[in-house]
């Protein structure tokens, strides 16, 4: 008899009841997909799409309340035009293919980062995603786009600022509750779980704020081939750490602590 498969297997080591509340993947390594294979870098973001629809799934069948993913960050601008304009034309076509089953899934667009320097068919695409969206109660979709974790913590002083200026806020009332108000993730949860494919081990200006105690899983797989599979293993893997938030473990109050 045929045993379960490496998904089912993982389905059945998570407990659903711990899922964490935010996921934010960092989806890289299209262009080195793509190279390994002879074909032009855009191969890669083509094929990447996939992995996006498969994740964007996976998270609205296991409940996932929030996803974060990065698609174009404030530096991407740097690659060459071609690279860029594809890009964008990727984005559009997919939020235009994909908005009935967003729609059908429940699913809310969110798109986070400075938006109104996208060229304008993208904004088009967006806002249309955005208002079918509107209403829904499910799987918050947090699109990064034209984002970085500075530009958005600038976007939030200069908030600040005006309201002290306007005399609506004393900078002493200014605490780290007023500062996640005024980002673009401002009502979410932070991330519990950051995911960054291809190998590389940093943050890139990603969600600098609300990684604070992110616990990070990293995989050698290339964005292209990231599977549901993956997802899985992250989350079980996830459930096994223990995470302290500068405290103490579980074991070391009940055995030692001072309490207090
Ligand atoms: C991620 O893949 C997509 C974007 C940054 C837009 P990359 O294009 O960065 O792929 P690598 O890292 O060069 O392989
Ligand atoms: C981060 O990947 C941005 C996105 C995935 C959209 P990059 O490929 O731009 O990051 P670096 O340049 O390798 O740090
Ligand atoms: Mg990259």
């Amino acid at each position: 008899m045929k045993g379960p498969g490496p998904e089912e297997a993982l389905l059945a080591q998570l407990d659903r009841s711990r899922l964490p509340r935010h996921v934010a993947i960092i989806m890289d390594g299209n262009g080195r997909w793509a190279q390994m294979r002879g074909l032009p870098r855009t191969y890669g973001h083509r094929a990447g799409v996939e992995s996006l629809r498969e994740v964007v799934r996976a998270c609205v069948e296991l409940g996932i309340k929030y996803l974060t993913v990065y698609a174009f960050s404030t530096e991407n601008w740097k690659r060459p035009r071609e690279e860029v304009n594809e890009l964008m034309d990727l984005l559009v076509e997919y939020l235009y293919k994909e908005i009935e089953e967003l729609a059908a899934n429940n699913v809310n667009l969110h798109p986070i980062g400075r938006l109104q320097d996208l060229p304008p068919h993208a904004r088009e695409a967006l806002e249309m995603a955005v208002s079918r969206t509107r209403h829904n109660t499910g799987l918050v979709l947090n699109l990064a786009l034209n984002y970085g974790g500075r530009s958005e913590l600038v976007d939030a002083v200069r908030a600040l600022a005006r309201l002290v200026k306007e005399g609506m806020l004393s900078p002493e009332e200014i605490d780290e509750s007023t500062v996640a108000a005024h980002l673009y993730t401002a009502g979410q949860p932070d991330p519990d779980l950051l995911i960054r494919p291809s190998g590389d081990f940093r943050i890139s200006n990603f969600l600098l704020w609300q990684l604070s105690y992110t616990e990070f899983w990293l995989t050698p797989v290339m964005w292209p081939d990231f599977r549901r599979v993956h997802l899985l293993q992250a989350l079980v893997d996830f459930q096994r750490r223990e995470r302290r938030f500068g405290g103490l473990s579980r074991g070391e109050v009940s055995c030692c602590g001072t309490g207090s």
